[in-house]
C-alpha cells in the first residue's frame, strides 16, 4: 500500500477524526470519534512507498487550543502538534526544513539513531538556522517506535512555545493486533487573555529550578478532548510527552494499561499498571480496554507527582481527556494480545564505569542558580569521551531535590538493577527519570556513529539551567564551540 494510501486511512481511522465518524464507523464495527483535531498528516511527495518526504516550515501562527482558547504559537506548519510523521521501519524519512520563525531554530530528532550531522544541536551537529535558512534533514528510519521532534535552540522557550511534534516508525510485523489504534502527543502551554504566550523566563531563577509548566494541558494540541468509542475495545495507545516540564501520571479510575513498549520500541514482555508515569520526552507504548456503562463518560486524568518542589504544592489534579461509550452494549472482557520481544542485552562485563553527580549549588549573590554536572554547569563543561565501541556504565547520583529525566542522543540504553542485572523487562530507553535523591545505572554500548553527543534533563527549563552536557564517541573532529549561560 501506498504510502499517500496508508496516510489517508491513518488520518481517517487511526486517528479518530472528528468528521468522517460516518464512515469510520463503516469500516469499523468499534469505530469511535476523537474531537480533537486530527494529528496533520503532512503531504509525501515522494511516490517511492518507502520514502516519506516532507516540506515543513516553522513559523508563528493562531492555534486554538479549546473553544475560544486561542494564541500566538510558534508552530510546525501552522499547528500544534506539528505534522504526524509516520512511516515503516527501514524507511527514508526527508523533511525540507525552512525557518520562519523571528529566532533561529534546528530539528532534533529525539530518540533516533540518525548520524551525527542530522541531530539537529547548533554548534555542534550543524550551524543554528537562523530566520529564512533551510535544511534538509535526510536519513533511515532504523527503528520501530514512537519518537517525537523538536528544536534545540532555546529549546525550553521553543517547545514551550509549541514546537514539537510525533514521529511514529511502525513495523508491521510486529504482530499486536487490536480494535483501535492512537497516538497521544501530551504536552502543555502558557499563554494570557490576549493570547500572549507565557514569557519563556516567568518567575526568573526559581522558574529554572522548577520548571515552568504551561496552566494549559494539552492532548494532541487541544484541552481536555473527548475520545469516544464502545466499551470494552482493546486500544493500543502510544503516548508521548512532549511537555518542557510536567510529568504526567496518567489514570484511568484505577483501570488497567498493559504497557508493552517504551521509548525504542517493544520491550521484551508486557507489564501491566494501575497508573502510567510518562516524564518529559519519554514514550509508552500501552494496550488499553477502558470499561464503562454504555453512553457514560470516564475521565482520564493526571495526577499529581511530586518531581520536586512546586509540583504538588498548591496544585490539582487535571483531566487529561474524556472517554464517552457509545450506546452499544460492552464488548466482552477479554485477553489483551500476548506481545514479545527478542532483546539481547548488552554485555555488563568489562564495561567502563562513568560516575555522574548532579548537583543545584545554593543561589550566589547574584541570585542566579545553576545545575552542575560533576561540578560544572554545561557552559564550562569539557565533554565526556568514550572511544568507538567502548560499553559504559553511567552511574548516575542525583543529589538534587528536583528529579530529572536523563536524555542521551543518538544511543539506546538499558538500566541496570542494583546488582548490575539489567531491569526486567527488558526495554530499550533514551530517556529515564532519575528521582531525586537516588542513583540510577545505565548500560551503553557507543557501538557506531562517532560524534559529540548530547546528553541532558529533558525538564529543558533544567537543561538550559545547566544540566547538559555532551559525550564525544570516537576521535574529536577538533572543532570547538562554546556554550553561553542563559540571560536570566
Ligand atoms: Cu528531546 Cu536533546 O532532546
Ligand atoms: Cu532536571
Amino acid at each position: 500500500m501506498g504510502y499517500v494510501v496508508r496516510s489517508l486511512i491513518a488520518g481517517l481511522l487511526v486517528m479518530g477524526v472528528a468528521a468522517p465518524l460516518a464512515s469510520a464507523q463503516l469500516l469499523r464495527p468499534t469505530a469511535r470519534a476523537f474531537d480533537a483535531p486530527p494529528l496533520r498528516v503532512p503531504v509525501d511527495i515522494n511516490p517511492d512507498p518507502s520514502v516519506l518526504e516532507v516540506n515543513m516550515s516553522a513559523y508563528v501562527a493562531d492555534v486554538e487550543v479549546g473553544p475560544g482558547l486561542k494564541v500566538k504559537a510558534w508552530t510546525y506548519d501552522g499547528g500544534i502538534p506539528g505534522p504526524f510523521l509516520r512511516a515503516k521501519v527501514g524507511d527514508q524519512l526527508i523533511v525540507h526544513f525552512t525557518n520562519k520563525l523571528p529566532d533561529a531554530t534546528t530539528i532534533h530528532w529525539h530518540g533516533l539513531r540518525v548520524p551525527i550531522e542530522m541531530d539537529g544541536v547548533p554548534g555542534i551537529s550543524q550551524p543554528p538556522m537562523h530566520t529564512g535558512d533551510t535544511f534538509t534533514y535526510d536519513f533511515v528510519l532504523r527503528d520501530a517506535g514512537l519518537f517525537w521532534y523538536h528544536p534545540h535552540v532555546m529549546s525550553a522557550t521553543q517547545v514551550g512555545f509549541g514546537l514539537y511534534g510525533a514521529l511514529q516508525v511502525d513495523d508491521p510485523s510486529d504482530g499486536v493486533t487490536v480494535d483501535d489504534e492512537v497516538t497521544l502527543v501530551l504536552s502543555d502551554i502558557g499563554f494570557n487573555k490576549f493570547g500572549e504566550l507565557e514569557p519563556a523566563e516567568s518567575g526568573g531563577p526559581a522558574g529554572m529550578v522548577f520548571g515552568r509548566e504551561g496552566e494549559h494541558v494539552l492532548v494532541n494540541g487541544r484541552r481536555t478532548p473527548t475520545l469516544t468509542m464502545r466499551a470494552g475495545t482493546v486500544q493500543r495507545w502510544r503516548i508521548v510527552n512532549t511537555a518542557k516540564s510536567r510529568f504526567f501520571l496518567i489514570d484511568m479510575d484505577g483501570q488497567p494499561f498493559t504497557v508493552i513498549g517504551s521509548d525504542g520500541g517493544l520491550q521484551s514482555a508486557p507489564v501491566t499498571e494501575q497508573t502510567l508515569l510518562v516524564t518529559t520526552g519519554e514514550r509508552v507504548d500501552v494496550l488499553v480496554a477502558p470499561r464503562g456503562t454504555p453512553g457514560s463518560t470516564l475521565s482520564v486524568r493526571a495526577m499529581l507527582y511530586n518531581r520536586g518542589y512546586g509540583s504538588v504544592q498548591y496544585r490539582d489534579v487535571e483531566e487529561l481527556m474524556r472517554i464517552r461509550f457509545t450506546d452499544a452494549p460492552a464488548l466482552p472482557a477479554r485477553a489483551m494480545p500476548k506481545t514479545s520481544r527478542r532483546i539481547v542485552p548488552t554485555e555488563r562485563a568489562g564495561a567502563t564505569e562513568v560516575p555522574i553527580v548532579l548537583t543545584l549549588p545554593p543561589a550566589g549573590k547574584d541570585g542566579k542558580s545553576a545545575f552542575r554536572v560533576n561540578g560544572v554547569p554545561f557552559w564550562e563543561a569539557k565533554p565526556f569521551t568514550a572511544a568507538l565501541g567502548e560499553r559504559q556504565v553511567w552511574v548516575i547520583r542525583n543529589d538534587t531535590d528536583w528529579d530529572h529525566p536523563f536524555h542521551l542522543h543518538g544511543y539506546f540504553f538499558l538500566q541496570l538493577d542494583a546488582n548490575d542485572q539489567p531491569v526486567q523487562p527488558l526495554a530499550w530507553k533514551d530517556t529515564l527519570n532519575i528521582p531525586m535523591k537516588t542513583t540510577i545505572k545505565v548500560l551503553i554500548d557507543f557501538n557506531e556513529r562517532p560524534g559529540e553527543w548530547m546528553f541532558h534533563c529533558h525538564i529543558l527549563d533544567h537543561a538550559e539551567g545547566g544540566l547538559m552536557g555532551t559525550v564525544q564517541v570516537g576521535p574529536s573532529s577538533g572543532r570547538t564551540h562554546e556554550h553561553k549561560p542563559p540571560p536570566h
